[in-house]
């Protein structure tokens, strides 16, 4: 999974978002007084969101199932100059043998779990690796997202001179999607490297999720949008972010 996204994710500009979540999230952690010192990143990708929490001082560690995107991870820690440790592992079954302040899970990353019984062990595994009063914030896209936006074809040139050609389709059970993406990334004599990878994302109501994550053991959950404000109605929104609080007791 994602070997082929590795070799152009960065290029492509797409671990622009985890360095813009963290930027927001450790706004609205200051806002709440929340200084978390240990991060745990879940599916981190090429590892943006570590880097930026250890240039802010926090212990950061990335997990994800993909050795070519941990590759990348270490890279970009390395040309940082920024120490982060990162672990090939799956989401819903992993064990770090310690707790974290806070446990992160970006860019819909628990919608490529297809299976809801992996969603509930995600939170299982990420309640047990938080200390009391530890949060675990993630993000999914709705299902109005899969529904509504995931069916079309969309040709992008970016300011790099790279194409990418996304090609989605919705299923109809109106839960899930997938998309290939075709890029061709620019390289230095003017040509072009090709690459091809497809992914599927699977979604579910968030009143179901609110309601596991409470069944779980976790408190506080809210829903916010992706400036981590309040919103009347989250299903009306293309994404969510889920923000819970281990309490003292478990
Ligand atoms: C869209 S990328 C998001 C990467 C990163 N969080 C970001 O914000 O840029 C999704 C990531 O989820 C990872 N992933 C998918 N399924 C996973 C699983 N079961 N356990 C751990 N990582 C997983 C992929 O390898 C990929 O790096």
């Amino acid at each position: 999974m994602y070997e082929q996204f590795a070799r152009f994710y960065d290029e492509l500009g797409w671990s622009q978002y985890a360095a813009g979540v963290w930027d927001r999230l450790s706004k609205y952690l200051d806002s709440i007084g929340f200084k978390p010192r240990s991060l745990l990143d879940l599916a981190c990708g090429t590892g943006i969101l570590t880097i930026k929490a250890a240039q802010r001082g926090v212990e950061a560690h990335g997990l994800d199932i993909s050795e070519a995107m941990l590759e990348k991870a270490e890279y970009n820690a390395r040309q940082a100059d920024i120490e982060v440790s990162y672990v090939c592992g799956d989401m819903s079954h992993f064990c770090m043998n310690r707790h974290y302040d806070i446990i992160t899970c970006t860019f819909d990353a628990i919608n490529h779990l297809s299976a809801y019984d992996d969603w509930e062990d995600t939170f299982r595994c990420a309640l047990a690796h938080l200390d009391d009063n530890g949060l675990f914030v993630f993000d999914m896209n709705t299902v109005k997202d899969l529904s509504e936006n995931w069916d079309n074809i969309h040709v992008r040139k970016d300011a790099n001179g790279n194409y990418v050609i996304s090609k989605s389709i919705a299923f109809r059970d109106k839960a899930s999607a997938a998309v290939t993406f075709t890029a061709f990334v620019q390289r230095s004599d003017r040509l072009f490297d090709g690459y091809e990878e497809t992914v599927t994302e699977v979604t579910f109501p968030i009143d179901r999720v609110v309601a596991s994550l409470y069944e779980i053991g976790f408190a506080d959950v809210s829903v916010k949008n992706d400036m981590f404000e309040d919103v009347p109605d989250p299903e009306q929104l293309n994404r969510v972010f889920i923000i819970c609080r281990k309490t003292k007791a478990r």
